[in-house]
């Protein structure tokens, strides 16, 4: 029979109580975690959020009622004790942090009785994640989440703490806005007072924070929900949160050194970790050339090489046809691993051909000299030499290259490097190496459109030195965008945003937006910028990202209370369902019967 508080007040939180405490009445409450029968005594493991305490039930202290009422508690039920802590009785209990002390009980409450759950709350469970997302809610109470989810509202915190010292105003945006491409795809919310048009939920604050600084407001944040109807991956989720800010009158610099400042308070305040400052800077060219990524892990070299000059007229058609083509043959050295078995670099091949390459070649450097290599064969000994030098390959060392369009070859080579450090075990998770990587490309060609794109946001600046290449050569021209990395993730992203009519307009141009277009799309924006606008910049966190890597976890569920899972449903409350009919009629939607199939 469950009982109410009547009266109870909690004094303390299971492992609040210490041996300060000894020979204090406390009350204290949570779920049982476990119960022992020891003859005359019974043990209970009481848990909640701050971890475990050890309650002992003796008949002579809790009466011959409340000894039989705690004879009958099973996992998981609510409980209310009151008790005298005392030192241990029995040996110390190292592992936890309670471990030296235990509550004698005078009387128990049962707050809430419980069926025997799905799985054990307990901390790595080993339960299938299709299980404990079903019950997410018994999941949550699993103390490694419950670490994670206290961690990510003090990071939070830290977040607001630091920046509203540092003058910035906690400004909310609205979550039904106007869609506008330029993106990912849209999650789109039916109107019932307009048939036939749509909001849609933000991907960011963008627009919004934009037209703040255009409002006056200086320096604005905010801890912000965005929504994009992307492929999941395990570091995406379609609803996340972005710890978004904007800064009038400043450059990249000045936005740099607040988020450094920031980074390196929320470490050391949350996880103890000291960053030191400045953080390396590097251009996005340079990222591109020695990890094969925008992203790069710099815990760990296995840096690529660019063989292209050396390999031009060599026999091997696979290279000099990739070059023909204006590609690049690039190469790593996985040093040591030239005795890797055959098996295993074919697994390495089936790997890369997942990055979009069509074949890996690979040459074994062996202790005698000698090569074992795919494509040895149509090379002459001169120019192997000469291959080999230019990679630094020693006997013992495996090389890998691939031969293609620039783009297929980082991405191969830069997926190859992490993956081969994973195996490898180069990656130390205590090391905590964040980078920027700035001087993105402003424009990026896509096939698909057939025309650029923006590679950060149609707002982004162009860097001065290179505008004049915007109509002879617009690939070549670099953004003043900065991406925060940390140990190959992408944390966050900003940049310098466009605050002059002319070079926006250019770039609407150059987009393939006609005057009309780009003013029915962001006629906002542009207007709120004729009536004095301040030069402006900003940068936002994922920050579900961010505590992720604070806490070592694998998947971004780990670090979201209640997860989406690959298909973007609630496996729990079973999100997206079908609606009641009446609830279409009024938006004046129709489901056409090939959807409904
Ligand atoms: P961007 O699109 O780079 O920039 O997003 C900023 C950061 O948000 C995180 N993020 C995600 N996290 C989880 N799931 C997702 N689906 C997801 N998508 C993005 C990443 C990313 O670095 N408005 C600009 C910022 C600006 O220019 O100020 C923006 O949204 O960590
Ligand atoms: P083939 O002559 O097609 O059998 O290729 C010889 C070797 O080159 C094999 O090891 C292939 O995996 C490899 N290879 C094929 N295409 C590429 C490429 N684009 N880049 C690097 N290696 C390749």
């Amino acid at each position: 029979m469950a009982e109410s508080m009547r009266g109870l007040h909690r004094t303390h939180r299971c492992t609040e109580v210490s041996t300060a405490n000894v020979g204090e009445t406390v009350t204290v409450m949570g779920w049982v975690q476990k119960r022992r029968n020891l003859g005359s005594l019974i043990f209970i493991d009481l848990r909640d959020r701050s971890g475990i305490l050890q309650i002992v039930f003796d008949e002579n202290s809790v009466g011959s009622d409340g000894f039989a009422k705690a004879g009958d508690l099973r996992s998981e039920y609510v409980i209310a004790v009151v008790g005298t802590v005392q030192k241990r009785s029995a040996a110390v209990n190292e592992n936890l942090k309670t471990g030296d002390i235990e509550v004698i009980a005078t009387s128990l409450r049962i707050l809430s009785e419980a069926e025997t759950p799905p799985f054990q709350i307990e901390e790595n469970s080993q339960t299938k994640d299709e299980v404990r997302l079903k019950y997410r809610y018994l999941d949550l109470r699993r103390p490694d989440i419950q670490r994670n989810l206290m961690l990510r509202s003090k990071v939070a915190y830290l977040m607001r703490e630091f920046m509203t010292k540092e003058g910035f105003l906690e400004i909310e945006t609205p979550i039904l806005c106007k869609s506008t491409p330029e993106g990912a795809r849209d999650y789109l919310v039916p109107s019932r007072i307009h048939p036939g048009s749509f909001y849609a939920l933000p991907q960011s604050p963008q627009l919004f924070k934009q037209l703040l600084m255009a409002s006056g407001y200086d320096r604005y944040f905010q801890i912000a929900k965005c929504f994009r109807d992307e492929d999941l991956r395990a570091d995406r989720q379609p609803e996340f949160t972005q710890a978004d800010m904007e800064l009038s009158f400043v450059d990249m610099d000045d936005v740099i050194d607040v988020n450094e400042r920031l980074l390196q308070y929320v470490f050391k305040e949350a996880i103890g970790v000291e960053i030191s400052l400045p953080l390396q800077r590097m251009p996005w060219q340079e990222a591109m050339d020695r990890f094969g990524s925008d992203k790069p892990d710099t815990r760990f070299g296995m840096e690529l090489t660019n063989v292209s000059e050396i390999v031009r007229d060599c026999g091997f058609g696979v290279f000099t046809g990739a070059l023909e083509n204006g590609g690049s043959v690039r190469g790593i050295n996985v040093k040591g691993q030239g005795a890797m078995p055959r098996k295993k670099i074919d697994k390495l091949v089936e790997f890369a051909k997942g990055y979009g390459a069509k074949g890996l070649a690979y040459l074994c450097v062996n202790e005698d000299g000698t090569y074992k290599s795919s494509f040895a064969k149509f090379m002459t000994e001169e120019e192997l030499a000469k291959l080999v030098e230019a990679m630094a390959g020693e006997p013992g060392d495996l090389l890998l290259f691939a031969a293609d369009k620039n783009k297929i070859v980082w991405n191969v080579l830069g997926a190859l490097r992490v993956e081969l450090a994973k195996e490898l075990d180069l990656l130390d998770s205590n090391q905590y190496n964040f980078l920027w990587v700035t001087e993105f490309p402003l424009l990026e060609w896509s096939e698909e459109e057939n025309r650029y794109m923006a590679m950060h946001h149609p707002f982004t600046m162009p860097m001065e030195e290179d505008w004049d290449k915007i109509d002879t050569d617009p690939g070549a021209v670099r953004a003043i965008a900065y991406d925060i990395v940390l140990n190959g993730t992408e944390l966050g992203g900003g940049s310098v945003r466009i605050h002059q009519d002319d070079i926006q307009e250019k770039m609407f141009e150059v987009l393939g937006f006609t005057k009309e277009r780009a003013h029915e799309q962001f006629g906002f924006l542009l207007d709120a910028f004729k009536y004095g606008v301040p030069p402006h910049a900003g940068l936002a966190y994922g920050l579900d990202r961010l505590v992720m890597h604070m806490v070592h976890a694998d998947s971004i569920r780990d670090v979201i209370a209640f997860p989406k899972v690959k298909d973007a449903s609630c496996l729990m409350s079973n999100a997206p369902d079908v609606v009641d009919p009446k609830q279409l009629e009024e938006l004046g939607i129709e489901i056409s019967e090939e959807t409904e199939e």
